[in-house]
């Protein structure tokens, strides 16, 4: 691990940035990047990497991450140990976790859990979204208090009735709450009394398999949800950013208002790019390795997802990895899919995947690959230009990439602790050959040299000016 000071001098690769490719050296001195040159003279002690033929990319962001889940009366897999690990296998330096309270929670007793959680224990950097999961007399000023720590961003979910969902009011209180301390509101967006009618409508007809799943969520389903989130977005004033938009429909809705002047960001994930609905049909209860929601699509919906990363209508590709394993917990859901635990784990596979079936296969290009899976996210949840560019004194998060190697995904091989892969099998072009976080090697040709407790909680800045902030990077 290089001291405060070391310099490490990655030489000859071409550098991709979210707007321009070019081949130079990046001297790390420390945590931050010192120099961007054609030529630069190696300083003494430096250790030299080679990056000829290689692709230099700025750290890969993930917006959109569960580790610590408690959710359907169960707990995701991961650790911040696995899952950081597994991030910066593929090439993820930072990440920003939902904080999801049970509703009923007390939101600073939560925001303390999912803290305790990461910290001393990530290899990569991280932050938080604070999940609003009840409000009474003293939600505004905890969640007030929150921010001013820099947790600035909020997280709401109009789906999982009696669970983690919220009424209207809710919605109404947190985005006007967003508005005033300027900060964005991240929103799961699905109509969960149609939800609740139509799974019930299907169990009642005998169809308890997880393909029922999508039936019990259609494209129209989403659609509703996100019209309703730009709805009250728009009188409340709030900026807000769609999670996990899966198809067609939902991107017309969100499209629709941001053209009348909403402020809305969309992601969508790895999988609706390359997963489809037939993959939650598969025989044998295989199919619930693929139940997420809203759920994987027709496979028409994917060159519309691709075609709006390409056009800038959708901002970022995220993972909302969700890890719950296939031999115990989504067996839970054996005879009712609406108990299999929610959830596809993406953390490791999704950049190589964004890749190898995006930029390989000519889907999009390489300054698009930055832009939706690093620097939107930078910029969208304030990290940017510290995170998100390979610019004179950012953070030295950096991935070398060889373009001529290939990765063939596995659950046997990957870092995530988590008993499936939704890509199983899967060979894409491309690998992530070597990784830095703030100046120190993480990943050394395809193996993992990190130090867990390395990651730094990141404090984010809200945008009002009448509030100040407190805290520092550690949270
Ligand atoms: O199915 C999903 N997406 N599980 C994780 C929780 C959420 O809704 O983001
Ligand atoms: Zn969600
Ligand atoms: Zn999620």
């Amino acid at each position: 691990m290089p001291t405060t000071g070391h310099h490490t001098l990655i030489r000859g690769g071409e550098i991709v940035t979210d707007t321009r490719q070019f081949r130079a050296d990046i001297l790390m001195r420390g945590e931050s990047i010192e120099a961007i040159a054609p030529q630069i003279a190696a300083p003494t002690g430096c250790t030299t990497i080679d990056a000829r033929d290689m692709l230099v990319f700025p750290g890969f962001i993930d917006p959109h991450v569960h580790i610590h889940l408690p959710f359907m009366g169960t707990l995701a897999k991961d650790t911040w140990e696995t899952a950081s690990k597994a991030a910066l296998l593929g090439g993820t330096t930072t990440m920003i976790e939902m904080v999801c309270p049970a509703s009923g929670d007390d939101p600073t007793a939560a925001l303390e859990v999912w803290m305790s959680n990461a910290r001393d224990r990530s290899a990569c950097d991280y932050s938080f979204h604070m999940g609003v999961t009840r409000w009474d007399d003293t939600t505004e000023a905890a969640l007030t208090s929150i921010v001013r720590r820099g947790v600035a961003s909020f997280k709401v979910f109009l789906a999982y009735k009696g669970a983690l969902g919220i009424g209207d009011e809710i919605l109404y209180r947190t985005l006007a709450l967003a508005s005033r301390l300027g900060v964005v509101v991240t929103a799961h967006c699905e109509n969960e009394t149609l939800i609740a009618e139509l799974s019930r409508e299907l169990l009642a007809a005998g169809r308890t398999g997880p393909e029922a799943h999508h039936d019990s969520r259609p494209p129209r389903v989403e659609a509703s949800g996100v019209d309703h989130l730009m709805t009250f977005a728009e009188l409340t004033g709030a900026e807000t950013y769609i999670v996990h938009l899966s198809c067609a429909e939902a991107l017309e809705r969100a499209l629709a208002a941001r053209a009348r002047g909403v402020r809305v960001g969309i992601e969508t994930l790895i999988q609706y790019l390359v997963l489809d609905k037939e993959d939650a049909e598969r025989p044998n209860f295989e199919g619930a390795k693929f139940v997420m929601s809203p759920p994987l699509r027709d496979r028409s919906n994917q060159a519309v997802l691709w075609n709006a990363l390409r056009r800038g209508d959708i901002d970022t590709v995220a993972t909302d990895h969700a890890p719950f394993d296939f031999a115990t917990q989504k067996r839970l859901g054996e005879h009712d899919f609406t108990k299999i635990p929610n959830g596809i784990p993406s953390l490791e596979e999704r950049v190589k995947v964004l890749y190898g079936r995006g930029v390989a296969e000519g889907a999009i290009d390489l300054c698009t690959l930055v832009r939706v899976a690093s620097t939107n996210a930078a910029k969208q949840f304030g990290l940017h230009p510290r995170k998100g560019s390979i610019a004179l004194g950012a953070d030295a998060d950096l991935v070398i990439f060889d373009p001529r190697a290939r990765s063939t995904i596995s659950a046997r091989t990957h870092a995530s602790a988590v008993d499936y892969s939704a890509f199983e099998g899967m060979s894409v072009a491309g690998a992530v050959r070597d990784v830095w976080v703030r100046g120190a090697r993480a990943v050394e040709d395809g193996r993992f040299v990190g130090r867990v407790g390395h990651g730094r909680f990141l404090a984010r800045p809200h945008r009002s000016a009448s509030l100040s902030m407190s805290g520092g990077t550690h949270g």
